[in-house]
């Protein structure tokens, strides 16, 4: 054992290390966009037989960053555009390591009352940069999949208890039934969170979408029941094509017959936040609850999304928890625990309210509509070059590109296919694959603040020249 001093050392030691190692990786070549090792080599890299009697801590940290290192992908650099990941801003990245070095346990007001706090001030922050109603309640959880299904159980509850069944009590077994309107382009999380509330993944009833992904309206007032228990989840932003449901047209509709309308807009909903990009998610306010990420657009790190509930009631009876160990809430008082899934969470305020404070609204719109400008710009350079076709209306940040235009399906698949492998292997930029409309696209997904014009650039020239390349050895036979 180390006397209390050398620990209080080793500890500022062990920190100082780390926090050098990390802007050592964030300072590094962000040309370095695919990991060079895959996962089996990582394993490998990693394996070994567990300690008998452990390993001095500054020997773990520098071998685990040495074993991390080539597994590791460049998702905070500039030219990372797969999935729809964000860039981990620095800003929300430090206010992350002091979350970690504080250790606070974000359950409730009692354990931790700065960390209730910090949520309680950012939640009215994101409520505001959103232009949402004021009266909804937030709940801090890992990402959109936990926000779609807090905000879709906060809908089962309340429906459920319009027709005088008390589900969080009864379960639902013996329920009235629930139908689910959803589109058929809704995002895969929404039916895993709708399988883990019990609907099924299949049972529900299905709006067709135009070419964009967006719900077509006649078809959702067609599909759309007379009466009943009703939740209807429509979309701020479609993962593919950026395409927001019709949400001036549709909400109205379903709240004139009863339904509860939950939307799922994880990267979308930020269009609320950028005046040159709201009109796409007008209609959207009119919504009972809304599903977003943190770590997506507004750049905090992993892991941050939120439950967005208009009815702070139905919010709280979802997902409360209560037992006699835990503080009873009076007024004024806010137990982050009661409006997510977990009991003992981490504290995601503190990253939330950071980047709030440091972007400010104007910042949040800026960086918002850079990353649109990006992704028109994308779509414009790539389209000039023939055989690439675009295949979305770029209204938002998302890109999709299809490699020998001309070709026929099964050729133009296997060119486009050729084409992600060969930029995942230049390494200028990191794009990948998608099925639309059942063929494979490439996907450019804009959604990192520090991505400059100049990237954009760099990066389209080099899709063309990986694309030239693919396209003379297809040719060659
Ligand atoms: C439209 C949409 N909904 C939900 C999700 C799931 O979000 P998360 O991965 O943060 O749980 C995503 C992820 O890309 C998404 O694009």
């Amino acid at each position: 054992m180390l006397a209390k001093n050398e620990e209080r050392e080793a500890t500022r030691a062990l920190l100082a290390s780390a926090a050098r190692h990390a802007s050592a990786f964030r300072a590094a070549d962000p040309l370095r966009h695919a990991p060079s090792f895959t996962y089996e080599e990582a394993v490998v890299a990693f394996d070994g037989a567990l300690s008998e009697e452990g390993e001095p801590a500054g020997e773990v940290l520098d071998d685990l960053v040495r074993r991390a290192g080539p597994g590791l992908s460049a998702t905070t650099g500039p030219r990372f555009f797969g999935w729809v990941i964000g860039g981990s801003h620095p800003v929300g990245l430090a206010a992350d390591w002091l979350t970690a070095a504080w250790g606070q346990n974000a359950a409730n007001h009692v354990a931790a009352p700065a960390a209730a706090a910090a949520e309680t001030v950012a939640a009215r922050w994101l409520l505001d940069v959103l232009r949402l109603p004021e009266e909804a309640s937030v709940g801090f959880v890992t990402g959109a999949t936990m926000a779609n299904f807090v905000g879709l159980a906060a809908a089962r509850g309340e429906v459920l208890r319009r027709v005088g069944w008390d589900v969080e009590e009864d379960g639902l077994a013996g329920a009235p039934p629930v139908r689910v309107v959803i589109g058929d382009d809704a995002h895969a999380s929404v039916f895993s969170a709708l399988q883990y509330l019990g609907f099924g993944r299949s049972n529900l009833i299905r709006v067709a979408t135009d070419a964009q992904g967006a719900m077509r309206a006649d078809a959702f007032e067609r599909a759309l029941p007379e009466s009943g228990p009703v939740i209807v989840v429509t979309q701020a932003g479609q993962i593919n094509t950026g395409a927001f449901d019709p949400h001036e047209a549709i909400v109205p509709l379903a709240k004139a017959r009863g339904a509860w309308v939950h939307v799922d807009g994880a990267f979308g909903l930020w269009a609320r936040a950028c005046p040159k990009k709201a009109d796409l998610a007008a209609g959207v306010e009119l919504a009972d609850s809304w599903a977003t990420d943190g770590h997506k657009w507004l750049q905090t790190p992993y892991d941050c999304g939120y439950a967005i509930v208009r009815d702070a009631e139905a919010h709280r009876r979802a997902m409360t928890i209560a037992a006699s160990y835990l503080p009873p809430v009076s007024g004024t008082e806010r137990d982050p625990s009661h409006y997510v899934p977990e009991l003992s969470r981490r504290a995601r305020g503190f990253a939330t309210w950071a980047l709030l404070r440091h972007l400010g609204r104007a910042g949040v719109a800026a960086m918002v509509a850079a990353n649109c400008e990006q992704a028109r710009l994308m779509a414009e350079l790539l389209r000039a070059e023939p055989g690439i076709a675009v295949l979305n209306e770029v209204v938002l940040n998302q890109v999709l590109l299809r490699f020998g235009a001309e070709a026929d399906d099964a050729a133009g698949d296997a060119l486009t296919l050729a084409t992600i492998s060969a930029i995942q292997a230049e390494g200028t930029c990191f794009a990948g694959g998608a099925k639309w409309r059942g063929r494979w696209a490439m996907r450019i997904s804009v959604s990192n603040a520090v991505t400059t014009q100049e990237d954009i650039r760099l990066s389209a020239e080099a899709i063309i020249r990986c694309w030239r390349s693919v396209a003379s050895s297809a040719a060659r036979g």
